[in-house]
């Protein structure tokens, strides 16, 4: 059967199912008049239901850097299940949340090693932001209540977080009665376009930190969130120093610096974790995705030993000292998947991987800055942002474009009109180069 043949079939049985499904970040009408089913993935490569292969180019949504289908996996979650399938977390816990805690606290940076669990980046977010308020209560400073951000942010789409985030169109409708967040300057500087790595201009934005504390006073600031690399917005890598920077003046000022490392950690950045990349250590991490390979929700949040202390060591004795948790945190099954992930990335050392075959991916992405349509490109590790020149409408193109490349055999995340590339760190230098004739094929045609 031909493939168009076998989709539509396939479509006709989907399609009791299609109107029911109110579908995430989804154009629904759209998807629907012309749908995009994935039915199955292995190693760098999904399948569509017309059983026609599709190069995975950014690890699902930045979720499986080890590729898909892994049996280790699979089985790891298989036979937790049958042994324990559920264990409350409040009051009781099972070993598997221990073991993943302590490794998780391994790859941290030193002293974040006290670890929560959540079950996807939205929720390690607003319990991080909880977190922030909490120390500092304890420490007899209830009167920090502020947080400060940046614009182009992504921090998950649960109040806190949406609070925290600078995309206009995912605060315009819910913003009211958000948590209040100051919003810092982006960090994409048009004198940096086409920059590899880390830009050179940009350190001083940074100082919008000062100009807020110099505005609201930094001792009513609990907390900075930033993305290391802001990732959803189309990768905007820190300048030089910038970090660095805003650790000074959080110092300064006693305000707890919180890195969101849901795309960045577990070795997008050739490192466990941006943290350790770009050598500045917060104060707390939130991280999810990546954490089990994609294969169960979870999400988790490191904070510093200080931070944990503070707040356990306030409460009174026998009470519970953080009113906060999830009747699925530390679920068994993403445990044992989380645990089976870890195993995959330190014994085939994909970290390092990722380090490796960082500069062959980003001299491939790179290679596209000829297009007439490519406006930007920037990278860092296994991490690629290219800007398209827009159509009429913003992100018109995007979308497009999004929809002629699935169709072509590639899937990535598209946001307004940027794309963004974080392939799984197993690709061969063969799929990148495969990935990017479809990129200059489908993009030499726009102008
Ligand atoms: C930096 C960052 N924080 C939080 C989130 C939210 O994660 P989730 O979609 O798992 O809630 C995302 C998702 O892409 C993210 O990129």
């Amino acid at each position: 059967m031909a493939g168009a043949e076998v989709r539509q079939k396939s479509s006709a049985r989907q399609t009791a199912g299609l109107a029911q499904h109110w579908m995430p970040f989804t154009a629904n009408r759209d998807f629907k008049a012309e749908p995009k089913i994935i039915t199955r993935g292995e190693g760098v490569y999904f399948w569509n239901d017309a059983g026609e292969k599709l190069l995975d180019g950014v690890s699902g949504l930045f979720t499986t850097p080890a590729g898909h289908g892994r049996r280790e996996i699979a089985e790891a979650v298989h036979r937790q299940l049958l042994e324990l399938d559920y264990a409350p977390s409040f009051m009781r816990g099972h070993p598997k949340s221990f073991e993943l805690a302590a490794r998780v606290a391994e790859l941290a940076p030193p002293g974040l090693d006290r670890i929560f669990f959540a079950n996807s980046g939205s929720e390690a977010v607003d319990t991080a932001m909880k977190m922030c308020l909490a120390y500092h209560r304890a420490r007899g400073e209830a009167q920090r209540t502020l947080f400060v951000s940046r614009e182009r942010a992504y921090h998950g789409v649960n109040f806190g977080g949406v609070a925290l985030s600078g995309m206009a169109k995912n605060r315009q409708t819910f913003s009211a009665g958000a948590p209040g967040v100051v919003h810092m300057r982006h960090t994409l500087l048009p004198e940096s376009r086409f920059t590899r790595g880390q830009p050179d201009q940009g350190v001083a934005l940074a100082d919008d930190l000062e100009r807020i504390a110099a505005t609201f006073g930094g001792d009513s600031i609990a907390a900075v969130f930033v993305e290391p690399i802001a990732g959803s917005t189309g990768v905007l890598v820190p300048p030089k120093g910038y970090l660095d920077r805003l650790r000074e003046i959080c110092d300064h000022y006693g305000i707890l610096l919180v890195f969101d490392e849901v795309i960045c950690g577990f070795g997008r950045t050739g490192k466990a974790f941006a943290a350790q990349s770009f050598g500045v250590t917060p104060d707390l991490m939130t991280m999810a995705k990546a954490i089990t390979n994609g294969a169960q929700p979870m999400g988790a949040i490191a904070a510093h030993r200080r931070v944990h202390d503070t707040i356990v060591d306030a409460a009174a004795a026998g009470g519970v000292e953080f009113f906060h948790g999830y009747t699925f945190s530390a679920h068994p099954a993403a445990c044992a998947a989380a645990l089976a992930a870890l195993d995959i990335y330190r014994d085939e050392a994909l970290f390092e991987r990722a380090a490796q075959m960082s500069a062959y991916f980003l001299d491939s992405i790179f290679a596209l800055a000829d297009l007439p349509v490519v406006t930007d490109i920037r990278g860092y590790g296994m991490l690629a942002g290219i800007d398209l020149a827009p159509d009429r409408q913003p992100g018109q193109r995007g979308h497009e474009v999004q929809k002629r490349l699935f169709d072509a055999g590639l899937h990535l995340k598209v946001t307004g009109d940027a794309l963004m590339l974080a392939p799984p760190f197993v690709v061969a230098g063969q799929h990148i180069d495969e990935m990017c004739d479809i990129l200059r094929r489908t993009l030499s045609s726009y102008s």
